[in-house]
């Protein structure tokens, strides 16, 4: 017994040390922590249950059945977020450079699974060289593995991938069919084929930052969520981050008690719109004044900044919100945007966030890249997310609502639970000025007649006024009271009970 007491205490001390002192060294030296001090950062002290410690991978090849780690260099079990279950797994970069084999694949499936059956969610800190060279194909069916149940896990628990060093080839699809992507600056990388393979075959010439780097997937591609600084703040916002969230489709969100009243009244939002309505205010400045106490967790802030989507708070309760944003574009709704958008609104819906969308759209950006890029397509995922979404939706039109983008923000006719407008708002097929051209194009040669039209179109459309008599706005409210209307409807929606006619599944224009 003694005996077996001293084998298991060197085995967890092998374990714990998984490539040894110097990989460990070097690690830090990238201004990296190792797999498991990064686990001490992410979940509640003392609540890491740690499974299977001693799998080892079943190479013979190349030597490898002499070189053996304990844990096959991937740290996995269960633990707690703010005393929340959460099942993690964390790759050990001194462990043959975080490498899947077959046995390091079998422990990640084996916390999914296990995440599947008790509803909670999983959270990869990824950290690898990809498929373990050594074992050939026995690692790609990993890889696999993982990838089917990333998709069937998809909807039914939250899945985030944290990208906190290597993730290359097809390593890269399992992140990328999870809920949330965050990357770690300068130490993390994401692409499918290596600057290596792009010189050979495209003749570009390109670093491992500028082709896969955090900047490179927050602000161009749109791979990334958001990006951090170092390790210790990325998995800090990651404990933020999934506080946001619940931990199945079978639950709600965790209620935060706060001190914000809901009925705050928020004086300076009647003087947030301009007068001129070619001039551009800071959407976010009103999210932040109407969430619970200005707390905003804003996803690819830097990437389609026309449309800003995140998650937040209204009187404790988590809501997604998708709000266009004047500032960029005059906020009119893109590819990029809409794809963005999109994503955001299919991920509440799974999980019954409601969404808070707040309008300032001037349309649809015109232009061959936009019809050449398939904004037909693109455009109509937003319109596909937001019409079968059943969650509750309150959506407060600030200011334009332009013609199609009108219908696609969360309209009433697409089943929006509480539709306000604002005084400002202007709710028309499409501007003043833009309508009188194509309507009275015969009097385009005198500007005193167009001038007097397009008074009249402002007069007539250019107000929250026609849609409200129809009841396409159930009320015009001022700006001051935003947050109370939004957190009145939302306690009347906490019931809502809607359900989509029954199918395999609908077929989104991808
Ligand atoms: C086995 C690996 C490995 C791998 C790294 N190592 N990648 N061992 N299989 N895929 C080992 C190294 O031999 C080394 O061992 C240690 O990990 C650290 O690697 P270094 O190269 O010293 O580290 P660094 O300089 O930081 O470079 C990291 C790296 C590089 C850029 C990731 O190691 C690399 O290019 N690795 C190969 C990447 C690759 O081609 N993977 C296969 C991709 S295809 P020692 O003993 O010296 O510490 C793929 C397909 C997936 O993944 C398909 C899914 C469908």
């Amino acid at each position: 017994m003694q005996e077996i007491i001293r084998q298991l205490d060197e085995k967890r001390a092998a374990a714990r040390l998984g490539g040894g002192e110097r990989r460990i060294q070097s690690q830090h030296a990238k201004g990296k922590l190792t797999a498991r001090e990064r686990l001490e950062v992410l979940l509640d002290e003392g609540s890491f249950e740690e499974w299977d410690m001693f799998v080892e991978h079943r190479c013979h090849d190349f030597g490898m059945a002499e070189q053996s780690t304990p844990g096959d260099g991937v740290i996995t079990g269960f633990g707690t977020i703010d005393s929340r279950p959460v099942f993690v797994f964390s790759q050990d970069f001194t462990v043959f450079g975080g490498s899947l084999s077959e046995a390091h694949a079998e422990k990640i499936c084996k916390v999914m699974d296990q995440a599947m059956k008790v509803g909670a969610p999983v959270i990869g800190l990824n950290d690898s060289g990809g498929a373990r060279i050594q074992e050939g194909v026995a690692s790609l069916g990993g890889y696999a593995e993982v990838f089917q149940r990333n998709v069937l896990a998809s909807g039914v628990i939250p899945q985030v991938s944290m990208i906190m060093g290597p993730c290359a080839g097809g390593a890269v699809y399992s992140p990328s069919m999870t809920d949330f992507i965050f990357m770690v600056r300068d130490t993390s990388y994401m692409f499918v084929t290596g600057p290596e393979v792009v010189k050979t075959v495209t003749h570009e010439e390109v670093t491992h930052e500028q082709l896969g780097g955090a900047s490179t997937h927050s602000t161009r591609s749109g791979v990334a969520d958001a990006a951090f600084d170092n390790d210790i703040e990325a998995l800090l916002m990651l404990r933020r981050f999934v506080g946001f969230l619940p931990s199945s489709n079978r639950e709600r969100a965790p209620l935060r008690a706060t001190e914000d009243p809901v009925e705050r009244a928020e004086i300076s939002l009647d003087t947030l719109v301009p007068a001129n309505p070619n001039r551009p205010y800071d959407m976010k400045e009103l999210i932040e004044k109407i969430v619970d106490e200005g707390e905003f967790f804003e996803l690819q802030p830097e990437y389609a900044g026309n449309i800003v989507i995140g998650l937040a708070r209204m009187d404790g309760h988590t809501v997604g919100i998708v709000a266009n944003q004047p500032m960029v574009l005059a906020g009119c709704l893109d590819i990029a945007s809409s794809i963005k958008a999109a994503r955001f609104v299919r991920f509440c819906d799974c999980f019954n966030i409601p969404i808070v969308t707040f309008v300032d759209v001037p349309g649809f950006l015109p232009g061959t890249a936009q019809e050449y890029g398939g904004i037909i397509k693109h455009g109509a995922k937003l319109l596909f997310a937001y019409a079968e979404a059943t969650v509750p939706k309150v959506t407060v039109i600030t200011r334009k609502a332009y013609g199609g983008a009108y219908d696609v923000m969360s309209s009433k006719h697409l089943r929006g639970d509480a539709n306000f407008a604002w005084p400002s708002a202007e709710i028309a097929v499409m501007g003043p000025k833009g309508a009188v051209e194509i309507i009275f194009r015969q009097d385009a040669g005198d500007p005193e007649k167009i001038a007097a039209r397009t008074e009249e179109y402002r007069r007539k459309f250019a107000n929250p006024f026609v849609a409200a008599q129809r009841g396409y706005i159930d009320d015009v409210i001022m700006p001051r009271h935003t947050r109370a209307r939004i957190c009145r409807s939302l306690a009347m929606l906490r019931t809502k009970q809607v359900a989509n006619p029954w199918k395999k599944h609908g077929n989104i224009p991808l």
